[in-house]
């Protein structure tokens, strides 16, 4: 507790809008994260932003006749609307278009060139001799020279996911023009990774116990296969000049400068904060990151901080998989997904979207979105025992006993029963707690439905509705004391997955004080802490019915994302 954390999540491109499988790699985890982190009473950091410059925006934006800086300023405000709809927490949502991350980008790259890791190279690049410029990763399309794939682009292969150098590919064009490209020497700046290599070996294998297997063995298997020096920028405008003032047109390459982001982005938020999370060694910094983006947060970023020596490296990276649609990829023009424009006008409700997800995070392999599964969730984990147990609680307390005048202190009479369901709310809650920390959130989600259905067979043991019929009044609030207090502790584990739902709950219906995610709020849960005289409020249900009209209507218009060439 009181530790300082720093949570990231990857800076989406802005070239286009995000789908579900976006939210479910980066954004979301990490919020779930630091809303844990918080309740747990750590000072926690979360930020992101858009990774605005790149050859994919320039590309899509000539292709709808605008600027890049045009279509990015546009997309930006509907990422950034999709993110807020979702709740994400971001204590800073910025981009890499901002002043401060240029300057910082620069001092960043000086600081390497002092320390000895950057070269200049003499390269030969394609060059296109019809549209007058070179063509720079996505500028040119090829075929694959490792499997084959005839649409691969100039830095890399998204069919084989193998990346390269220079002119690998087999039977170039230019990808605006067609034009087979000439030859064409271009004067670059390398970034030395062979020379970083041993001691990225070494922080790499440091990390063993806290990576997740996949994330370390991937980040082993580079070391092992060699790391060349890699040309960290690119001859084009749309990106950040390498020189304040430069002649040229050189910027750095969008991968070079992006991850900085993470930097800059704290440092907006002062420099204090700036100085403890990125400089203090005993804060920790956790990326979360979809499985693509493992080799540049466990490899080349790693190397880049290393290889500048002021910064703190991250403690962990958290490597998301993939999710599916249905058993097929995303397809935004086969209508083949879950979109997330259509949030933007959409009665969902967000926090039950948000139980569905954690329930099928993508920890250890790829995912399935399915629709029929979020109506079950829904209606049968989320309403049918999470929600009840809240509903059948309160209601008990608000006609029967609308101020509990139990003190647990004095409460001698406590059976197998309830000792039973006090100990499993303090095991279950612990283990809710751990699995949070160790960033297993589908066994952080299963548990805490497991206190629920406990508490549920408690419940039904216990009919406290027949001991109040029968006037067994001491005994029927004695157990609908415990049931209060397992309520307390469910709104405080549930928090971080469903914020605005137990709030709602902790407000309006549980009426505690303060706000259920409180900093260091967990210290209350897994215990009986109700004082005596508690007076509840009128209870509602929790979420709403999902039946199979409404199912459809959402299937249907998730399915539509947002046609950008519409915003111009
Ligand atoms: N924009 C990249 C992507 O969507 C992620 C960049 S993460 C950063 O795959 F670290 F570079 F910022
Ligand atoms: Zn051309």
């Amino acid at each position: 507790m009181n530790e300082n954390i720093l949570i990231t999540a990857a800076l989406p491109y802005i070239n286009n809008v995000p789908h579900i499988g976006n939210v479910i790699g980066s954004h979301f985890p990490a919020d779930v994260y630091a809303r844990f982190h918080r309740v747990y009473g750590n000072n926690v950091t979360f930020i992101g932003g858009a990774d605005e410059h790149g050859t994919p925006a320039v590309i899509n934006a000539k292709a709808l006749g605008v600027t890049p800086r045009e279509l990015v300023d546009k997309l930006k405000v509907i990422h950034k609307q999709i993110y807020n709809k979702l709740n994400i927490s971001y204590d800073n949502f910025s981009g890499t278009s901002i002043e401060r991350h240029a300057s910082i980008s620069r001092e960043f790259f000086e600081k390497l060139k002092e320390n000895g890791y950057i070269e200049k190279g003499k390269v030969n690049m394609y060059y296109c001799p019809t549209c007058k410029m070179f063509l720079p990763d996505r500028f040119v399309r090829g075929t694959c020279p490792k499997c084959g794939y005839d649409d691969a682009y100039g830095d890399c292969c998204e069919k084989c996911d193998s990346s390269f150098n220079g002119n690998e590919l087999i039977n170039p064009h230019c990808h605006t023009c067609g034009a087979t490209p000439e030859i064409k020497e271009s004067e670059h700046y390398y970034f030395n990774l062979t020379k970083v290599s041993p001691l990225l070996d070494e922080w790499i294998e440091s990390k063993k116990d806290v990576f997740k297997p996949y994330v370390y063995s991937e980040a082993k298997r580079w070391i092992k296969e060699g790391l060349n020096p890699r040309c960290i920028t690119r001859d084009m405008s749309w990106g950040i000049p390498v020189e304040e003032n430069g002649e040229t047109d050189k910027v750095f390459y969008v991968w070079f400068e992006a991850p900085i982001g993470y930097i800059s982005f704290t440092h907006e938020l002062g420099e204090e904060l700036y100085n403890t999370l990125w400089k203090d060694k005993s804060s920790k910094i956790y990326h979360f990151i979809g499985k693509d983006n493992i080799p540049f947060h466990s490899v080349f970023f790693p190397s880049m901080l290393l290889a500048n020596g002021e910064y703190n490296l991250p403690y962990d990276v958290a490597g998301l998989n993939f999710l599916n649609y249905e058993g097929q990829k995303f397809s935004k023009s086969k209508k083949i997904g879950v979109f997330c424009t259509p949030l933007l006008d959409s009665d969902i409700e967000i926090d039950a979207l948000r139980g569905y997800l954690m329930s099928i995070m993508p920890e250890t392999k790829d995912s399935d979105w399915k629709w029929e599964e979020f109506k079950n969730n829904t209606n049968s984990e989320l309403i049918g025992k999470f929600g009840n147990f809240f509903n059948r609680t309160i209601n008990l307390l608000y006609k029967n006993f609308p101020n509990l005048d139990v003190d647990f202190n004095s409460i001698t009479e406590l059976d197998d029963l309830d000792k039973h369901i006090i100990e499993s709310l303090e095991t279950i809650s612990t283990n809710v707690v751990e699995n949070y920390k160790n960033i297993k959130f589908r066994d952080a989600y299963k548990q805490l439905m497991n206190l629920a259905i406990e508490a549920n067979t408690y419940l039904e043991h216990k009919a406290p509705w027949t001991l109040i019929k029968n006037e067994k009044m001491e005994e029927a609030k004695k157990v609908l004391y415990i049931c209060l207090n397992i309520c307390k502790s469910l709104a405080i584990l549930g928090s971080p997955i469903m914020p605005s739902k137990m709030q709602e709950v902790w407000a309006n219906q549980l009426c505690f004080a303060g706000k259920v995610d409180e900093k260091g709020n967990i210290s209350n849960v897994g215990k009986i802490t109700v004082e005596k005289n508690h007076k509840v409020g009128e209870p509602k249900p929790l979420f709403r019915r999902i039946d199979d009209d409404y199912l459809t209507s959402l299937t249907e218009h998730f399915s539509n994302s947002l046609d950008i060439s519409t915003l111009f």
